[in-house]
């Protein structure tokens, strides 16, 4: 029998599970969609019930899976979408729906904390999407659910629980939750005191830890037969990074999902970003990660070819936008159209293109989409080494490493060399290596990194091409500026 582990990242659209040996070959796959739950304009919820049942869908196809015949589940670890907030009563039951990442309802409480500790909180941004706004607001707003809650957890750690019955946070999503003091990694208890949030806070733990082992009713339920090893798991973020090998303060990772993510990891507790960038634990001990978000990366080109080219494909639309000339003819795409995070914190602003013409044409328009998504990205890249930071080499991933075009635009414009994966598979890869590593098969990340993720090509930047792009990006910062007012005007006139 051959060891494998499993990798299960918990989504907001799908639960994704791989298996993979001890070579880092993935041997199984199995995707099982998770759907919304949107009551109210803003509202985003699910019920972690469905997380655990999609889960154990999952587990179960994977062990039916031919490729799986003469392998052995020896552990498992999780990535999961960060900041839900699931609240749990004294026995453990579900109190409500988890207040998911994506939820925007608590302007007001992310306003009630800025006034009292100012615009940054524990070294992040206070952000509607993260976990103490969605605590404050239950407090205010669902009293009755309130007086219920006695300790909360994140997504993953729900699942995890179900599997195991062990409750359990580990540092990489408590470091989304603005609770967690990044200096001492303990909960931020004065912070805490000081909001009367009680005592509500699950033991902390290091994401490669084994914190138990799956139950066994659900070992018979899953057509298991051997104890399986359970190890905390990590933020997506931080699982997308450690599953591309970004470990390192000399890497930084650019991904492009329906978000757009630049992460950097770092051991310099010195270093202050401000301007809404994040900074995080990574998922292995003493990193942690800056990190800037772009709202609506992939989810732009798709916005763009749903509207515009709804009958080609991506590849065929890139392929058209890479043969017009850099800068588009003088246009420029602001990727704003869900609100942005890095650097504007931002709910309100839309998107817009500056300089269409009479003869602006739609591969142009496809082109200054892409231009304007890694334009959002580079700002990122700028506020970071404004701030002291390095970045010279950068792995790309997601739906931006899947095109040569888009791959050397990223070096054009970043200024950076840009590398590309052999073979990616996501947060979920990062999970099955905190396994690996929690069951000792790797004596540290390093080598398990080693071992499992390889890079292709590399894009090397064209000097010409980069100072072409500076000036478009320089005119592309000013947009923010001139139309956030236009924006919320718009926006006055469509709520009434
Ligand atoms: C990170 C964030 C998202 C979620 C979604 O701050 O909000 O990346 O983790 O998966």
């Amino acid at each position: 029998m051959e060891n494998v582990v499993l990798g299960i990242d918990l989504g907001t659209s799908s639960i994704k599970t791989i298996a993979v040996n001890q070579q880092g070959v993935v041997i199984a796959t199995v995707s099982e969609p998770l759907a919304l739950i949107q009551n109210f304009p803003g509202y985003n919820e699910q019920d972690p019930e469905a997380w655990f049942e999609a889960t154990k869908k999952t587990i179960i196809a994977i062990v039916q899976d031919s490729a799986m015949k003469d392998k052995r589940i020896a552990g498992i670890s999780f990535s999961g979408q960060m900041h839900g907030l699931v609240p749990l009563d004294k026995s453990r039951n579900l109190i409500r729906n988890a207040i998911l990442w994506n939820d925007t309802r608590t302007t007001e409480q992310c306003e009630q904390l800025a006034k009292r500790y100012g615009d940054t909180l524990l070294k992040n941004p206070i952000l509607e999407g993260f976990t103490l706004p969605k605590l404050l607001w239950l407090k205010q707003h669902e009293p009755a659910n309130w007086n219920k809650l006695d300790i909360f957890v994140l997504p993953k750690d729900y699942v995890r629980y179900r599997l195991t019955g062990e409750l359990h946070m580990e540092y990489s999503d408590a470091a989304g939750t603005l609770l967690l003091d990044p200096d001492t990694n303990e909960w931020a208890k004065d912070i805490a005191n000081d909001l009367e949030l009680g005592d509500i806070f699950p033991p902390l733990v290091a994401s490669h830890c084994r914190v138990g082992v799956v139950s066994d009713a659900l070992l018979t339920e899953l057509g298991l037969a051997e104890e399986i090893a359970v190890f905390a798991g990590g933020a997506d973020n931080a699982c997308g990074a450690l599953g591309a090998g970004v470990i390192n303060e000399d890497q930084t990772l650019c991904s492009i999902g329906t978000s757009g993510v630049i992460l950097a990891p770092e051991n310099n507790e010195g270093l202050n970003y401000g301007h809404n960038i994040h900074y995080f634990k990574h998922a292995l001990p003493h990193t942690a990660y800056a990190m800037g978000v772009t709202l609506s990366a992939g989810y732009s080109l798709n916005w763009f070819k749903e509207t515009v080219f709804p009958e080609t494909s991506f590849e065929d639309m890139i392929e058209e936008a890479s043969k017009t000339n850099i800068g588009a003819n003088g246009l420029i795409f602001a990727p704003y159209i869900q609100g942005e995070r890095t650097p504007h914190g931002d709910a309100t602003v839309r998107g817009s293109f500056i300089g269409l013409s009479g003869s602006t044409t739609s591969d142009q328009m496809a082109r200054a989409t892409i231009e304007g998504i890694t334009y959002a990205l580079y700002e990122a890249i700028v506020f970071m080494r404004q701030a002291g930071k390095s970045i010279d080499h950068i792995i790309s991933i997601g739906g931006g490493a899947k095109s040569e075009f888009w791959l050397q635009l990223q070096a054009d414009v970043f200024n950076t060399k840009v590398s590309k994966l052999n073979y990616e598979d996501g947060p979920s890869m990062g999970a099955a290596i905190l396994a690996a590593v929690g069951l000792g098969w790797f004596e540290s990340f390093e080598d398990c990194v080693k071992q499992f993720i390889s890079t292709s090509t590399t894009y090397t930047p064209n000097e010409d091409n980069h100072q072409r792009y500076t000036k478009y990006f320089e005119i592309y910062r000013q947009v923010y500026a001139q139309t956030k007012d236009l924006s919320r005007q718009l926006l006055a006139i469509e709520q009434n």
